[in-house]
């Protein structure tokens, strides 16, 4: 009875066939009209045009035609209108253009992976052979979109678009920056980033484990070093295991694992986070192209470079 999942979103790029291009190596699978397929829960990536790089949809599964109404009067009450479609609640964030889509959908139930043996002080889980993540060949295909984070010029406007409106709980918040919101079990599902421009900064990619995090980046690096960004690290803010890398638009793509999960929102405490703590546990200091992508003046002045 209530939001369950991010069930797809939708980015505008440029430059699409060079972008369809990067996520096929990224280990998604290409299904038709610019959809890719995650392994675990089908089409959750949609590429299009667009004349600069954008968050243009994001949809997500509730569970019935209540859940529905309760969105469409929160939308209300913060004066967003909500268009119902049946099935779907459409509504728009004034303040990015995004376009949300609350749709009726089957609960997500991914097989479980059991946790490779890990040896430690004391302690033998693995006795006489090589650990399974240097064993591994095939190629990294991520199991499910974990999140989206969307730049925004008007962060209370936003948040409160998928907060107070459609639903979204609020794990974390950076201060006076960032909240992490989520629509399911997730640590975050969204993230919202205050932004002189609006952008999409980053989608995130579940995979097994922070050796999938490390084999899926070295495979994405093999021959294009310029795809770095920032990692091995681990978040404070979710937990997680990540490495990004940059899409041919633009855009950051992350592999992670390992992140935290909120199943009793009783029994999660949101944090404000400051300083370094906001960005990241461990790893590498993000490269200020990070925090402000090398395009974001030219997102802002409307000549981005990668235009064609
Ligand atoms: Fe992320």
């Amino acid at each position: 009875m209530a939001l369950h999942r991010l069930t797809s979103i939708t980015m505008g790029v440029p430059n699409v066939a060079e972008t369809a291009t990067y996520y096929t190596d990224f280990g998604l699978t290409p299904d038709g009209d610019g959809w890719f397929t995650t392994q675990d829960a089908g089409r959750q990536l949609h590429i299009v045009h667009a004349p600069t790089r954008r968050l243009i949809e994001v949809r997500v599964g509730v569970d019935d035609p209540d859940d529905l109404a309760a969105a469409a009067s929160r939308l209300e009450r913060i004066g967003v209108p909500g268009e119902s479609n049946g099935p779907s609640l459409t509504a728009y964030d004034k303040a990015t253009g995004v376009r949300a889509v609350l749709e009726i959908a089957p609960r997500l139930v991914q097989p479980t992976v059991p946790a490779t043996p890990y040896n430690g002080p004391g302690r033998r889980d693995r006795v006489g052979t090589r650990a399974p993540g240097v064993l591994r060949s095939t190629p990294v295909r991520p199991r499910k979109l974990g999140h989206a984070v969307v730049g925004t010029t008007d962060f209370d406007a936003t948040t409160a678009f998928f907060r107070d409106g459609l639903g979204f709980k609020a794990s974390d918040y950076i201060k006076d920056n960032g909240a992490f919101l989520r629509c399911s079990t997730d640590h975050h599902n969204v993230l919202v980033l205050k932004a002189p421009v609006t952008f999409l900064h980053h989608t995130s990619w579940q995979v097994d484990d922070i050796d999938d995090v490390g084999r899926g980046a070295t495979a994405m690096l093999e021959g294009h070093p310029e795809r770095h960004i920032w990692g091995m690290g681990r978040h404070h803010a979710g937990s997680n295991f990540f490495w990004y890398l940059k899409d041919p638009a633009g855009n950051f793509s992350e592999y992670y694992s390992d992140m935290d999960c909120v199943v009793d929102d009783q029994l999660w405490t949101p944090e404000v986070l400051e300083g370094a703590k906001g960005l990241f546990s461990w790893g590498p200091p993000p490269p200020p192209s990070f925090l402000h992508p090398e395009d974001l003046a030219a997102l802002m002045t409307g000549t981005h470079s990668a235009e064609r």
